[in-house]
């Protein structure tokens, strides 16, 4: 990794000890001068801020405040003890990302108050040309050890009622579809009534980060939360009358506390990105930025790569996790004799699927269901000691299977379903990341599928906080790199941790196998792009050929096949799985685009894009100068004009398009796909038709 470069100026720094002498305005604004924070006391020695975008204020006077369970005041009757500025100018490298190198240039001013007690808080107020974030810092307080934290209230005072893309402040799990309302139309209670997910436990009227908004100018505003550390995940509590989002922090049944917190800390950043144009969303690293530098160093032992896997036959229903053992009265499991053949997790299943990868220059092998517990997983109230991260089935033959992919250029993803039993897994974990290290294999893809046990805690909240935490941290001691499926939010923790590859934390393609409301909508991912998919990567599992589902009648993926292969450009990993089945695959064209398509960029840009309707993405490979673009559409069509002048002058690109065909349409039409072969170079103009619910995808390749 090259060394960052770092430039600091500290131009200014003051002493005061009286709140009433300097009230009015200590700000600070970004670089270019867009966006500034502002920061006062109001008459009660309580804290506010508010921030302007170029003079204008966007949102308005905003509390900071605390409740603890220690008889403590910490946010009344302060003064400013001394503030100061400061510029910072830095940029460091991506191990693997949408880019290599990151531009971390910001000011920032901190400013230090005190209570008639001599205890101190410091607030931390960061401005960015791409947004604003504020974090509290909580130093030593004499005769305290530690605060308990009933809640958090930061406000974010709107001042319009801007369009906003919303899931529900849901304490378990972010697969929710998003919702497009006012502001002021905002009812996450009502939403999660008529959600038919088992798992929701929503106590607020409250949404979940990101929640990105519009105003009627077309500002872009979007709410989220960097460095999740030690704490608990943040929901935003919706005044819709005073259109006010208040800071919730998700708790536990088992404390009384949402956060306990050893002094001195410091919270996680409350960010706000700001962007005048949809696209500049997506292009803004302001997440990333917010975190602390890589911490591993190199992580050449991970490769990023597409995968395929035992998969996508489990949730289509043609196999089962499970193998048919069950568990006698004296607590051990036995074979029952009567494995139904269904299982999917074979030998000889996964060597197919090695064979299928290593022929198409994919690098990884996912293979689920290949350890023993499967068969009390959903359903069953104790889960506690049942799954094993190290036995596999009696069909499986770990070491072989191992040995065989190496021999292919190939490695088999590992996979550790904990069933929401964080206990029994934290128990096993270095054993299991030791099974791993022995066998060759460097990726896990991790699931909290349930209820958690123990009762009362909640996926987002700080103990289970923590837990994701120790997982990625005992991982990157064996040289293993996470995906979690229902995992703790993505909040740019990949900088410090680049072993943190991947994550779910949404509706990704799975619900189209089994949802009862008939799967992702067509405008799923046109706003995903814009919400989730700002917090970091995404393990969607796009590539699905065979749309309409044949073995689910209520089923099939609202998309066209064109936007399959779109979505390898769009939805931004550095693992990307291919997920059908291999012989949806074979005598297929359009494949071709899969085993061509990179997954670790040099640049990526947004070309355009509005939420929820469409959006179009160029990443240039590393190291081989190939290009690729991608674009998707919801269920309206529309033409894209494209332009190519982020390609190098003079250069010629041997270019594939894969887009929909004239007649394709995502309900009854989604594999009519046009693919046709053409010369690119920088001064090329096109019109690409996107059907509804469809897209296209280009593969550029650098002519030598
Ligand atoms: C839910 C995950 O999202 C899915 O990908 C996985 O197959 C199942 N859990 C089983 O672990
Ligand atoms: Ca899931």
């Amino acid at each position: 990794m090259k060394p960052s470069q770092i430039l600091i100026m500290i131009f200014m720094c003051c002493a005061i000890a009286c709140h009433n002498s300097i009230e009015k305005d200590i700000n600070i604004s970004s670089p270019n001068q867009s966006n500034t924070i502002h920061f006062e006391l109001n008459d009660k020695g309580q804290p506010l801020y508010w921030v302007s975008r170029y003079g204008e204020t966007i949102i308005d006077k905003s509390g900071l405040d605390f409740e603890f369970l220690e008889d403590i005041q910490l946010f009344e009757d302060l003064s400013v003890k001394s503030f100061g500025t400061a510029n910072f100018e830095k940029s460091w490298e991506m191990p693997w990302g949408e880019q290599r190198e990151v531009k971390d240039v910001y000011n920032e001013l901190k400013v230090k108050l005190v209570n008639p007690k001599n205890q101190e808080i410091i607030l931390h107020f960061r401005a960015y040309d791409d947004g604003v974030a504020l974090r509290y810092e909580f130093p030593e307080i004499e005769g305290l050890d530690s605060l308990s934290i009933a809640e958090e209230r930061t406000e974010f005072q709107l001042t319009e009622d801007y369009t906003t893309w919303w899931i529900p402040g849901d304490w378990d799990i972010y697969e929710h579809l998003y919702n497009t309302t006012k502001l002021s139309d905002i009812n996450a209670l009502q939403y999660a009534n008529h959600s038919n997910l088992a798992q929701t436990y929503i106590p607020e009227n409250a949404v979940n980060t990101p929640v990105t908004m519009r105003s009627q100018d077309g500002l872009h505003l979007s709410f989220h939360e960097a460095n999740l550390t030690d704490y608990a995940g943040m929901t935003l509590k919706v005044d819709t009358t005073s259109l006010k989002l208040t800071s919730n922090l998700v708790g536990s049944e088992r404390t009384k506390y949402k956060v306990k917190r050893e002094l001195p800390f410091k919270t996680p950043w409350r960010s706000i990105q700001i962007a005048d144009e949809a696209k500049d969303l997506i292009d803004s690293r302001l997440i990333v930025n917010l975190n602390e530098p890589n911490k591993l160093g190199d992580v050449e032992w991970f490769t990023p790569q597409k995968y395929v896997g035992i998969w996508w036959e489990m949730h289509v229903d043609k196999a089962t996790w499970d193998y048919g053992m069950t568990m006698n009265d004296k607590g051990q499991w036995e074979d029952t004799g009567q494995a139904h053949g269904r299982h999917g997790a074979t030998t000889e299943n996964t060597l197919r699927y090695i064979d299928f990868a290593a022929a198409n220059n994919i690098k990884g092998v996912l293979v689920e269901g290949w350890n023993t517990g499967w068969e009390r997983w959903i359903g069953f109230e104790d889960r506690e000691g049942v799954f094993d991260f190290v036995t596999p089935y009696p069909d499986y033959d770990i070491k072989a299977l191992s040995e065989y992919a190496k021999s292919k250029g190939v490695e088999i993803i590992m996979h550790h379903e904990t069933s929401a039993a964080p206990r029994t897994y934290e128990k096993q974990l270095d054993s299991a990341f030791q099974l791993m290290n022995d066998m060759g294999m460097h990726v896990v893809k991790t699931g909290y599928v349930g209820k958690l046990i123990p009762k009362g805690e909640y996926h987002h909240g700080q103990w289970m906080v923590n837990h994701y935490r120790k997982v990625l941290e005992t991982a990157a001691k064996y040289k293993v790199a996470i995906n979690a499926h229902e995992p703790i939010k993505a909040t740019g923790i990949r900088r410090t941790y680049p072993n943190a590859v991947s994550r779910e934390g949404l509706r990704g393609q799975e619900f189209n196998a089994w949802a009862s409301d008939g799967g992702n909508p067509p405008e799923h991912l046109p706003i995903v792009a814009f919400t989730r998919m700002l917090a970091g990567p995404i393990d969607f599992t796009p590539g699905v050929f065979d749309i309409a589902l044949p073995t689910k009648p209520n089923n099939q993926i609202n998309t066209t096949l064109a936007q399959q292969l779109a979505l390898y450009v769009v939805i931004y990993s550095p693992i990307q799985m291919a997920c059908d089945l291999p012989e949806n695959y074979e005598n297929q064209p359009a494949f071709q685009f899969i085993r061509d398509v990179g997954v670790d960029w040099e640049q990526s840009i947004t070309l355009n894009g509005e939420v929820g309707d469409y959006v179009t993405i160029a990443r240039q490979e590393r190291e081989t100068d190939n290009w690729f673009v991608g674009g998707i559409t919801d269920e309206n069509e529309r033409t894209i004009d494209l332009k190519f002048d982020f390609l190098e002058e003079g250069k010629t690109y041997k270019a594939v398009i894969y887009k929909d065909a004239k007649d394709a349409h995502y309900k009854d039409n989604p594999t009519a796909i046009d693919i046709q072969d053409m010369e690119i170079q920088k001064d090329t103009a096109l019109s690409i038709d996107l059907k509804p619910g469809g897209g296209f995808a280009i593969s550029l390749m650098a002519v030598k």
